[in-house]
């Protein structure tokens, strides 16, 4: 493992640095002195205060369509993943963000391969495979297996909703919660989930770069404590200061339905909201914590997490969940 260790000199690219977690990670990483090269489609996307920082290399490009992979692959001693297709205001539009994630994938590990990339880091989606398993929860794990076939080793990280400003199953929680005192929810109301701060994320995304006996291997991450969407919901209530929301549960309720009617009433796309929807059946919690053997963290409650959450939009109100 001598060799996957980080040297003063080495270079890590993002992929998907415009996104909630990219976003976020680049700050944490040039905290630890680490130089960065960014791979975005659209720079512009980028604060001006990136571009101007001497540690940051930016190039654009394209996973999907194979641009600009060459020079941003080259010299790279790991690559984090954090990317997804879904988005778009038409669930009709996205049929295919299956298809593009796979492409995506495949043209990442023929592209690092090439280039000689030791490591990848991907964050993905808990949840076992089997016949009930979301479109976009399947293609998270397809991806993961994709992401392994390569001769860079990957980390695999596993996470439910991340509980942070400007993620999109996180800001759809928010809005449903503030603006509907009373719900009528689909059966999925009731399934367990393991939502985990996007702090204790991005202390776990650093801490597998820093730490080599983590490549090659899959770990699922989660916070402290296992809820059912209720009680997600009321907890948030209950943190903003808000009443106790009345929830009725209904077997009526289809996820495309449940999608158009998030994307009337929050402002993340049916696009989006129409994917993580369906995932909302599967029960999403850690089924190992070998992740505790190798990163240390005090991990974040789901109550203090979302006071966080509040405080940073409060400080500066997000939009990471463009209808456009
Ligand atoms: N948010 C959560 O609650 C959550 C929970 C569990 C796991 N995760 C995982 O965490 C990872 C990051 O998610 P996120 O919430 O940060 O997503 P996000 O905010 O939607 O960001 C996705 C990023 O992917 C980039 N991207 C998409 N297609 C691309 C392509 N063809 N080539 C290059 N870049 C491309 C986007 O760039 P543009 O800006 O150009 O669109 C964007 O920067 C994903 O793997 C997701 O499954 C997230």
């Amino acid at each position: 493992m001598n060799d996957l260790r980080l040297m003063p000199n080495d270079k890590i690219l993002i992929i998907g640095a415009t996104g909630f977690i990219g976003s976020r990670l680049i700050p944490e990483l040039l905290e630890k002195n680490i130089k960065l090269r960014l791979l975005v489609r659209t720079p512009s996307k980028l604060s001006p205060v990136l571009m101007d920082n001497p540690h940051i290399e930016i190039v654009k490009g394209d996973l999907v369509k194979k641009e600009g992979l060459r020079e941003a692959f080259c010299r790279i001693h790991t690559a984090y993943y954090l990317v997804h297709s879904m988005g778009g205001k038409s669930i009709f539009k996205n049929t295919e963000f299956a298809q593009m994630d796979k492409l995506a994938a495949k043209n990442f590990v023929t592209a690092a391969d090439a280039e000689g990339i030791k490591r990848v880091i991907y964050l993905g989606g808990l949840g076992e495979m089997g016949k009930n398993l979301s479109g976009h929860l399947r293609s998270r794990a397809e991806v993961a297996d994709i992401l392994s076939t390569g001769k860079i080793l990957a980390t695999i990280l596993r996470a439910a909703v991340i509980i942070g400003a400007g993620g999109a199953s996180y800001e759809m929680l928010r809005y449903l919660v503030e603006r509907l005192p009373v719900m009528v929810c689909p059966k999925w109301i009731d399934t367990r989930i393991q939502p985990i701060a996007v702090c204790d994320v991005l202390a776990y995304l650093v801490g597998c770069l820093l730490n080599p006996g983590t490549a090659g291997k899959r770990f699922d991450i989660g916070g402290t404590e296992i809820l059912t969407y209720r009680q997600m919901m009321q907890q948030y209530a209950e943190v903003n200061g808000l009443c106790r929301r009345i929830i009725f549960r209904t077997p009526l309720l289809s996820p495309r339905l449940a999608a158009y009617w998030v994307d009337l009433m929050t402002p993340v796309p049916s696009g989006i909201a129409h994917p993580l929807i369906e995932g909302l059946k599967n029960e999403v919690i850690c089924l190992e914590h070998s992740i505790d053997q190798h990163v240390h963290i005090d991990k974040t409650s789901f109550a203090e997490a979302v006071r966080i959450a509040i405080a940073e939009e409060k400080k500066n109100p997000v939009s990471a969940t463009n209808k456009g």
